[in-house]
């Protein structure tokens, strides 16, 4: 038994906001952001909408890809890092949203990693023949977890939501997955705080080591995506299309380079909508499916890595 994605959607938020703008309200500039980070502009989403929001207008273009309704989903998984609220999770709220009554519905919290973790969880589930179908959502608004006077962090990261629709069956699909985890390294990017007797405990913003970031993140994506790639026999040379983690042009292109994959084998969104945590796998596959880079019968290979730290991948090969 195998899973393969069946359709792909996103959705991104109508306010854009360009690192101009930015340099109005914190000591940055429009050349820093771009050539530090490749970062053009970012989505930030509106006061009045959420996280199961967004993944909702990114559900419901996955699933009218996929052909299926929300009905036939048995398992819902959203990788968030910012949930709509403590609890419920925000998969029960995008299930409600759907309209979806029945099946497993949770969310994965890996940070950046989500979607990848998300992607694997569904897989194995799948696999295992829990269900027939599922949604894996990576959804985030991170404006609200950024404090807009720090420039170190707020010009990187923006709002967005990805999805992907899987189904079991005998062909993958999907061909191997790794993931890893080390709290050893949670102190060089995390939300340092939570809510607790009524009150904000804590540093609620997003707080950042970022060379150790970038250095930490080129080698686990490095190592993650041989992993992957040995597991499942298949040579960097296959790989057609690799899709990193979104979040700063300069990883990709070290990332591309240790592992002998040129630019032209990238798939690069960062410049239209930033970091957007979770989101930025989906909403880079979806493009590259929309444009119709991805073809079927190729090898795609994401890798992602986040807070935590957590990292992982996945290679599949494209129905
Ligand atoms: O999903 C994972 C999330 N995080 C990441 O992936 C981030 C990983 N790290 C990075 O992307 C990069 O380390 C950054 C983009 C955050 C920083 O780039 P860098 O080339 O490592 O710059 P730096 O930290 O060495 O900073 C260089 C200078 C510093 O000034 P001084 O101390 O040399 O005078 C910073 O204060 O740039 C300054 N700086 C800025 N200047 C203008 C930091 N942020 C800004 C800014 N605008 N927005």
């Amino acid at each position: 038994m195998f899973s393969r994605i069946l359709g792909t959607g996103s959705y991104l938020p109508q306010r854009l906001v360009t690192n101009a703008e930015l340099a109005q309200q914190v000591d940055t500039s429009d050349e820093w952001v771009r050539s530090r980070t490749g970062i053009a502009q970012r989505h930030i989403a509106a006061d009045d909408e959420c996280t199961s929001d967004l993944a909702l207008e990114a559900s419901r273009r996955a699933l009218e890809a996929a052909g299926i309704e929300a009905k036939d989903l048995g398992l819902i998984i959203v990788a968030t890092t910012t949930p709509d609220m403590i609890f419920p999770s925000t998969a029960c709220i995008l299930q409600a949203k759907l309209g979806a009554r029945s099946g497993a519905a949770f969310d994965v919290q890996a940070v950046c990693s989500g979607f990848v973790y998300a992607l694997a969880t569904a897989d194995a589930m799948l696999r295992g023949g829990a269900c027939h179908y599922a949604l894996v959502v990576g959804a985030e608004i991170y404006s609200r977890i950024l404090d807009w006077n720090d420039r170190g962090t707020c010009v990187l990261f923006g709002d967005g939501a990805g999805a992907v629709v899987l189904a079991a069956g005998d062909q993958p699909g999907i061909l191997a997955q790794h993931l890893h985890a080390d709290g050893a390294h949670r102190e060089i990017l995390c939300v340092p705080g939570t809510v607790a007797n009524g009150a904000v405990s804590g540093h609620p913003f997003v707080t950042m080591e970022g060379g150790a970031v970038f250095r930490f993140a080129v080698r686990v994506l490095d190592e993650v995506s041989r992993e992957v790639l040995a597991s499942a026999g298949v040579g960097v040379d296959q790989v057609d299309w690799f899709i990193p983690h979104q979040a700063n042009a300069r990883i990709i292109e070290a990332t591309g380079r240790k592992l002998g994959l040129g630019p032209e084998r990238c798939i690069v969104t960062v410049d239209r909508h930033a970091n957007t945590s979770a989101a930025s796998v989906p909403l880079a596959l979806d493009l590259a499916v929309r444009d119709g880079r991805i073809q079927s019968q190729h090898h795609v290979l994401l890798a992602a890595v986040g807070g935590g730290f957590t990292w992982g991948a996945v290679l599949l090969k494209w129905v």
